[in-house]
């Protein structure tokens, strides 16, 4: 696909739906919207998200249906299907029972993902990228901390199965009482341990680092984000002892750092990227023991 061809798209009057870290999402007509990137983010990149989006969709996850890529100014854009819905965290921040229905659901809707075969071809392997990971970090987190980690990971079984890479509040849209996934970016396959681990981030790590992790960007308090932890954790592994969940735990723990250090060198704003190093590296030392 040539990214010169693409038809250009004007965003003027149209409503601003949401916001992520890649995008600002506009409605542009009663059942549409476009996803508009930051304007660093390549064709390629756009186009690897639309093709996860179709994959996804064609597999089975509910999501939106994903239609062309378009010029919006100088931005790349991607018009999908609108999941018109409350916002997940005004939906949330509502009652204490709906909180807890967003974990029952959230978790049954990551258990059905991660019943599907990936198709291995057009998603990442998470266990290869984490070792990737861990060897492109080996200069921060220490030789000895590399080798742990490496250890770590060679002992996750291989699967073949789905994983959304990025589930959080945020990308979880409650249409009709039925939680839909968005944003396919990061959509991969393995073990489930590899979206436990980003969940941790979302919920517990980053709010951890700077609490706006959780008060801004996933519109929640600090306390409930790691509620959502703690009960997604338990919940998703239900029958498993206290002992078993606090070694699952520290494992997430471990891959999420990995996978925010790797993120700071590689993805992270300039401004940013220290400080996520710094603490992330102190995080994984003190985690690992
Ligand atoms: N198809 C859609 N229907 C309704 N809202 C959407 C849709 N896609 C995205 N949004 C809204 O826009 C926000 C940002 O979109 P997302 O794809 O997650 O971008 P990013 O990659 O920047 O995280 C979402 O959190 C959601 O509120
Ligand atoms: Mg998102």
């Amino acid at each position: 696909m040539n990214p010169d061809g693409l038809r250009q798209l004007s965003i003027e009057g149209c409503e601003l739906i949401g916001r992520g870290a890649h995008a600002c999402v506009y409605r542009i007509a009663p059942d549409e919207i476009v996803k508009v990137y930051r304007e660093d983010i390549p064709f390629d990149r756009v186009l690897t998200e639309k093709q996860r989006a179709k994959r996804a969709f064609i597999l089975g996850v509910p999501t939106a249906i994903s239609f062309d890529i378009v010029k919006v100014g100088s931005s790349f854009g991607a018009v999908y299907e609108l999941l018109d819905a409350e916002p997940t965290d005004s939906y949330v921040n509502r009652s204490r029972d709906n909180l807890e229905n967003f974990i029952d659901m959230s978790v049954d809707l990551l258990k059905f993902i991660h019943g599907i075969d990936a198709d291995t071809a057009e998603c990442a392997d998470m266990k290869a990228d984490h070792l990737k990971w861990a060897d492109n970090t080996e200069h921060l987190i220490g030789v000895h901390e590399a080798d742990v980690i490496r250890e770590l990971i060679r002992g996750i079984p291989d699967s073949g199965k789905l994983l959304h890479g990025d589930f959080h509040l945020k990308n979880i849209i409650i249409v009709k009482g039925k939680p839909m996934l968005i944003d396919m970016d990061t959509l991969c396959y393995g073990d489930p341990i590899f979206d436990l681990a980003t969940i941790a981030n979302s919920y517990w790590i980053f709010p951890q680092m700077a609490p706006e992790a959780a008060t801004v960007h996933l519109g929640i308090s600090v306390e409930d984000a790691l509620h959502i932890w703690k009960r997604t954790l338990s919940s998703y592994y239900a029958g498993a002892s206290s002992e078993d969940l606090a070694k699952i735990e520290r494992k997430a723990r471990i891959l999420g750092l990995l996978r925010i250090i790797d993120f700071a060198q590689r993805s992270a704003p300039p401004e940013h990227r220290e400080h996520l190093t710094t603490q992330g590296v102190s995080m994984l030392k003190e985690a690992i023991g």
